[in-house]
Parts: structure tokens; C-alpha cells; sequence
């Protein structure tokens, strides 16, 4: 049995483009492989804190001396199982303001932590979560991949890379403002060329 992880971000619920590729993905994977275990976490729903003052030190460097700091640590743990526990990894990231969610974002700081999901070694940083599968499923009114002004799909892979998750394929949905039916016959071909291997 594999464990799909899926993280959806959008702020758009059921309307969500994200949410529902991310939707397909799961209808057409446990049709493919009934017995799969789909883990699902809506960093919009239930929202990871931004990291403050007292909980860095929680998350940066296991300070666990007050309830704050204890609380911090224990979603932190939490998160990294669910990753460490995945077979591969589907997440839905809309651009929002030129980069991925706020919300996504606290889930890295979040994530992010010397000794559990990296380390420096003489050679460098070295990531530690188990380098699964990811698709990683771009949402966007406008259309900017491959050019100058998509800072986000590179920041995505850097940092998904510097935890360990170098597997990481990005399936661009968009141009949704003016033309959604294309992008989304496009995202959707691609997860069934995914889910045909
Ligand atoms: C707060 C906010 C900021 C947005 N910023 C951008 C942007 O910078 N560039 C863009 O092309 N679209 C932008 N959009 C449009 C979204 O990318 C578009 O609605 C996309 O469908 C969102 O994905 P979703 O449908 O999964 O929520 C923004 C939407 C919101 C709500």
C-alpha cells in the first residue's frame, strides 16, 4: 500500500483550480491503485503559525522550555511524519501575488529544521526527507512560466530540493483567468500520462 501525501493551499474552496486537479489526481490514482492511502492537509483550513520571536527557537533549535515553544515542535514533528511517511507527494499551489501561498510558506518554515529535514555537511546543505515523487500542481490567472517573471516555480524546487525532494515535477495550469478550459485539458492530460506509468 503507498501513501499519498496531498497539501492544497487555495484559498478558493471547491472553486479552487489547484483543488480540483489535485481532486483528479487522487480519483484517478486510487482508481488506478485502490489500496492507496491518501493523507490529505489544507494549509488554508487549518493554518501552520508564521513563526514569531519565541517559536524560531522551537523550530530552529528544539527550545521546548515553555507551552508555545512545545506546541511549535510537536506540529512541527507531526508534518515532517507525514512527509517522511509518503510514498509521493502531490501539492496545489496558486500564484498568488507572483509567489506560492502565504500559507505554504509557514508550512516551510515550519518544515525547515538543521538535524530533522537538513544538514550542512562539508559539501553542503544536504536534505534529509526521503526524495519521493512530487507534482506539484501551479495555478495561475496569468501565464508566466518559462519566462523572467516566474520567481515562484524555481523558489518551489529550490527549496523542496534543499529538504531533500529533488523528484519534483511541476505541472502548470495556467492563463485560468482568460483560458481556463486549455490550461486545465493540458494539467489534466498530464496527470494521465502520471498515472499511466
Ligand atoms: C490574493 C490573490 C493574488 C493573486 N495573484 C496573482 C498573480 O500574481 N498572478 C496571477 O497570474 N494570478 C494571480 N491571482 C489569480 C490566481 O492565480 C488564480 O485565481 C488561480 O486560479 C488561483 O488558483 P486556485 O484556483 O487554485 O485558487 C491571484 C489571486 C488571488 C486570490
Amino acid at each position: 500500500m503507498s501513501t499519498l501525501l496531498v497539501l492544497r493551499t487555495s484559498l478558493n474552496g471547491d472553486n479552487s483550480f489547484s483543488n480540483r486537479l489535485l481532486d483528479e489526481f487522487i480519483a484517478k490514482t486510487v482508481a488506478k491503485w485502490p489500496h492507496t492511502r491518501v493523507v490529505e492537509r489544507d494549509l488554508n483550513a487549518e493554518q501552520i503559525p508564521m513563526l514569531n520571536s519565541r517559536t524560531v527557537g522551537a523550530i530552529r533549535a528544539g527550545v521546548n522550555d515553555t507551552e508555545e515553544r512545545r506546541a511549535a515542535i510537536a506540529l512541527s514533528d507531526e508534518l515532517v511524519a507525514e512527509l517522511k511517511a509518503a510514498d509521493y507527494i502531490a501539492i496545489g499551489l496558486p500564484r498568488y501575488n507572483f509567489s506560492a501561498p502565504a500559507t505554504f510558506k509557514s508550512y516551510i518554515d515550519y518544515i525547515g529544521r538543521a538535524g530533522v529535514t537538513f544538514r550542512y555537511t562539508e559539501n553542503g546543505p544536504e536534505g534529509l526527507l526521503p526524495d519521493v515523487p512530487v507534482y506539484a500542481f501551479i495555478t495561475s490567472g496569468g501565464a508566466y512560466a518559462g519566462t523572467e517573471h516566474d520567481q515562484m516555480s524555481g523558489w518551489v524546487k529550490q527549496v523542496l530540493g534543499f529538504l531533500g525532494l529533488n523528484k519534483v515535477e511541476l505541472i502548470h495550469a495556467e492563463g485560468l483567468a482568460y483560458a481556463a478550459d486549455t490550461a486545465m485539458a493540458q494539467a489534466n492530460a498530464r496527470i494521465d500520462e502520471i498515472v499511466a506509468c
